[in-house]
């Protein structure tokens, strides 16, 4: 199932941790898969316990609303050790990171870059859903918004409304969109 992720190409998986789900974008190399995160309850999760799930979803909008902390419905399996999502495919398996320093034009902060070795698949159950560009836009929207969130300019606000133009050109309409559009100052 790894071999579905081109090397070196990001993807968007749903990293699931102790107390928290939290889209994130994974690079596969070889036989692992590597990270980043930023400081948040993830981040705080995986110093604690790093044995996390990684899944896989085709809906936009659950990267999305997981990413701003939005309601979704997701029912749960554990097994004492790992947490996982019900019907998602993906993997179980430990999280080796390392604290480190991350300097952008954000900023400067701390970053826990992590490489998550696969141990168990998690098989999926999941519907098939056609591609559609307006998810893609949906996506990069939240990405950006949640920048914008740790330090906001006018850039970033300008390019998240552009993206929503073309988003409900697009015929998109998430609640997702309309809550980053009220919520962008
Ligand atoms: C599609 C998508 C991918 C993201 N990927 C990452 C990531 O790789 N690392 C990260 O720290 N945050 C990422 N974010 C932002 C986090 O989801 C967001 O900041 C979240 O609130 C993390 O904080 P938490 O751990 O407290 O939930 C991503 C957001 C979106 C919408």
């Amino acid at each position: 199932m790894l071999e579905s992720m081109r090397e070196g190409q990001v993807y968007e998986l749903i990293l699931v941790s102790k107390s928290n789900v939290t889209p994130i974008g994974v690079v596969r190399m070889r036989e692992t898969l590597h990270f980043k995160l930023f400081p948040g309850r993830s981040f705080r999760d995986l110093l604690e316990h790093n044995r996390v799930a990684l899944q896989m979803t085709w809906d936009a909008e659950l990267l999305v609303k997981t990413a701003l902390n939005l309601d979704v419905k997701l029912s749960f399996e554990s097994d004492g050790q790992y947490r996982w999502i019900s019907g998602l495919p993906g993997w179980l398996g430990e999280a080796r990171c390392r604290r480190d320093v991350w300097a952008d034009k954000l900023g400067t902060t701390e970053v826990l870059k992590c490489e998550f070795l696969p141990e168990k698949e998690i098989a999926g159950d999941v519907r098939p859903t056609p591609f559609s560009r307006a998810d893609c836009i949906l996506v990069e929207m939240a990405v950006l918004f949640t920048r914008h969130l740790v330090r906001p300019t006018s850039e970033l606000r300008d390019k998240i409304l552009d993206l929503y133009s073309l988003y409900r050109h697009l015929g998109g309409s998430s609640e997702a969109a309309e809550y980053i559009v009220e919520h962008i100052d």
